[in-house]
């Protein structure tokens, strides 16, 4: 399998001169050789610079679903392809074989067809972790649906609008999920939603958590009898490179979520081949990434990279810090996990424990550690490397984003050397470029600057739904010909990526993506607020929190600040989740503005770190005087 699997640092570099050479070439040899296609590409990657669109492997013909699960059936069939933990350590673990897989993947997808789903349709899964999340993608990716997942973690007005946004015809769901030690009532989140919701006909619910839940007649029905009559054979529906396989919603630094469009074979081909070298994987390892399948991290790294490969996937319901904060130590020994992918957020919150939570598994199976999400810290990164990665099992530092689909820039265990906090370097096919403050290139090392994308890759999300334009400018427009990020980084004295973080208003609180405009727009319904200014300050566990500056109006409002800070917080766990909460939040009379009325975001995100100093020049400000006041009042 030439290219496919890198083994050794010549190999990197051998491999990586030549996907720089003829990109192409580089991925047309991956996607002939790895693959099952039903009728093979006209051309293999199509760019028009001026509208922004990219096409790979237009002409071919495929079902990412027989990639994921049929090829893999004589070889593998009674393989584990899923492993199940349920939240509670009392309930034992499920192993779903690619036989089990293929059968129940069958019978859901021949449940959405019945219900009148097809190609091309959008389905909406709002699910827990539970494996009828990952057999909802496959059934949809079975029958050509495309599916929309929406975070469990999200409210009923998120869901609604990116329902509505993408014109989602059925909704999966349950009757509620588990979370630790809570149960949270997710069909009583749906429903709430789908009031405002024309476009939905019908909510299929899945039995989770076993509670008595309202289901309205006509509209929802329980998946499981359905289930239960429903055949276990239904052929793959013949896809075109280029169909939509999903949408995924990520935030913007303005306006409301973007929908962004991955399409099927460029998806298929780049999320195998980088599952393939970052995570090093052979067969019977037993892969576990701990993220939700509600972000692109599931998507690649628990469902389709994984599975393209034939490996076992572990799908995890539960927190990590339940029943004990030694949780996910205990899974990685009960599984024999080989190859473990968190969040930095979640190595910082339980490198507070006691090592003895760490100690009293045995973690001997693992042979790579991964991080992605966020810039991971100095201090985490060691604790992760030593104590977990016990100094043998390479710690990736994988940088990518929803937009890219697959991971970019990161380590190749065995072959790239690892440094704390760097991503390192970036995977064959991908060209990163550092670009100044005067739109050119930086050329050579020790440089740092805002990080583009040269030349299209595979897996690079074709537009936003129903927005081209969108699309065009938040990702072409800066640049000339290239992709940008949204990320800042530097190279060091040897040509190794570190990523610095957002140069945009989106920030990153517990490796989530979230924008200030659509928090601001929340905060700002409450009728006793004029303004807020939403920014992002350093925090020990979650990365990033949120600091709200907000000015009231002069109505002479009555209730306390107190008060009024509990109301803030309530607003934006409607409007969007609880992961928007702000952790601190500060009443000023105004907030600094430009002379064109433009609120000052830098100074404010200055404040908030506490770094006074810093501030610059104040004077063209139209109102400096209000910044003395608020640096008085910091919380
Ligand atoms: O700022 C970068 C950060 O997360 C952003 C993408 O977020 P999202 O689309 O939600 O995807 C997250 C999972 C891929 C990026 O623009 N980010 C992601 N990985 C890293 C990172 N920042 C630093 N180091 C990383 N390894």
């Amino acid at each position: 399998m030439s290219n496919y699997h890198i083994k050794n640092l010549e190999e990197y570099f051998q491999v990586y001169r030549k996907s720089v050479r003829n990109p192409t070439h580089f991925w047309e040899e991956i996607a002939e050789e790895n693959f099952l296609w039903r009728k093979s590409w006209d051309s293999v990657m199509t760019w028009d610079k001026a509208k922004s669109k990219v096409t790979w492997f237009e002409g071919a013909q495929l079902n990412i679903t027989e990639n994921c699960i049929d090829r893999h059936l004589i070889s593998k069939g009674n393989q584990t392809a899923i492993l199940f933990e349920p939240n509670s350590t009392d309930e034992p673990a499920q192993h779903i074989t690619y036989h089990q897989l293929h059968e129940r993947v069958n019978q859901m997808a021949n449940v959405l067809k019945a219900k009148g789903v097809q190609k091309g349709d959008r389905v909406c899964i709002y699910l827990p972790m539970i494996p009828e999340l990952a057999i909802a993608l496959l059934a949809c990716a079975r029958i050509g649906a495309i599916h929309s997942v929406v975070f469990a973690g999200f409210s009923s007005t998120a869901l609604a609008s990116r329902i509505n946004d993408s014109d989602c015809k059925l909704v999966i769901t349950s009757d509620g999920s588990y979370r630790g030690s809570k149960t949270i009532d997710l069909k009583g989140i749906v429903d709430e939603a789908l009031s405002n919701c024309a476009c939905v006909e019908k909510v299929l619910v899945v039995k989770r958590i076993h509670t008595e839940i309202p289901m309205q007649a006509g509209r929802d029905e329980w998946i499981q009898p359905l289930l239960d009559e429903a055949s276990m054979v239904c052929a793959p529906t013949i896809m075109e490179a280029e169909d939509p396989l999903f949408i995924l919603y990520t935030s913007g630094s303005t306006g409301k979520p973007k929908g962004m469009v991955h399409t099927t074979a460029g998806y298929m081909v780049n999320s195998a081949y980088t599952f393939k070298n970052v995570f090093q994987y052979r067969n019977n390892d037993v892969y576990w990434c701990t993220a939700d399948i509600g972000w692109i991290t599931g998507h690649s790294y628990i469902v389709y990279g994984p599975l393209a490969n034939g490996a076992t996937t572990i799908m995890f319901e539960g927190v990590p810090t339940y029943p004990d904060c030694g949780r996910f130590w205990e899974i990685i020994a009960k599984h024999k996990v080989t190859q473990f992918y968190t969040a930095p957020t979640a190595i910082r919150a339980l490198a507070k424990e006691s090592l003895d939570m760490v100690n009293k598994h045995d973690l001997s199976s693992l042979k790579v550690i991964g991080s992605v999400g966020e810039p991971i810290n100095e201090e985490a990164w060691h604790w992760y490397n030593d104590n977990i990665g016990k100094g043998k099992s390479p710690l990736v530092d994988t940088w990518w984003q929803t937009e890219t689909g697959a991971i970019m820039i990161s380590p190749i265990p065995f072959a790239t050397p690892t440094i704390p906090t760097y991503a390192t370097l970036p995977l064959p096919g991908i060209q990163p470029a550092l670009m100044g403050d005067n739109e050119d290139e930086l050329i050579g090392n020790q440089v740092e600057g805002k990080l583009c994308i040269k030349h299209p890759w595979p897996s690079m999300a074709r537009t936003i739904w129903n927005n081209h334009k969108r699309y065009q400018e938040t990702y072409f427009s800066a640049y000339k010909d290239m992709y940008f990020t949204g990320d800042g980084a530097l190279r060091n004295s040897v040509g190794f990526y570190r990523i610095t973080g957002r140069v945009d208003d989106v920030i990153i609180v517990s490796g989530h993506n979230l924008g200030t405009a659509p928090i601001e727009d929340a905060i700002n319904e409450h009728p006793a607020i004029a303004e807020s200014a939403i920014v992002g300050f350093p925090h020990d566990i979650k990365g990033s929190a949120l600091y709200g500056y907000i000015s009231l109006k002069n109505t002479g409002e009555s209730r306390s600040h107190e008060n009024l800070k509990i109301e803030i917080n309530q607003l934006i766990t409607e409007r969007i989740g609880p992961i928007a909460k702000l952790d601190k939040i500060q009443f000023t009379e105004a907030l600094p503005k430009t002379r064109s009325g433009k609120i000052m975001r830098r100074i404010l995100r200055k404040i908030a770190a506490g770094e006074f100093d810093q501030l610059g020049d104040i004077s063209t400000l139209l109102n400096p005087e209000v910044v003395k006041s608020i640096i008085k009042n910091v919380v």
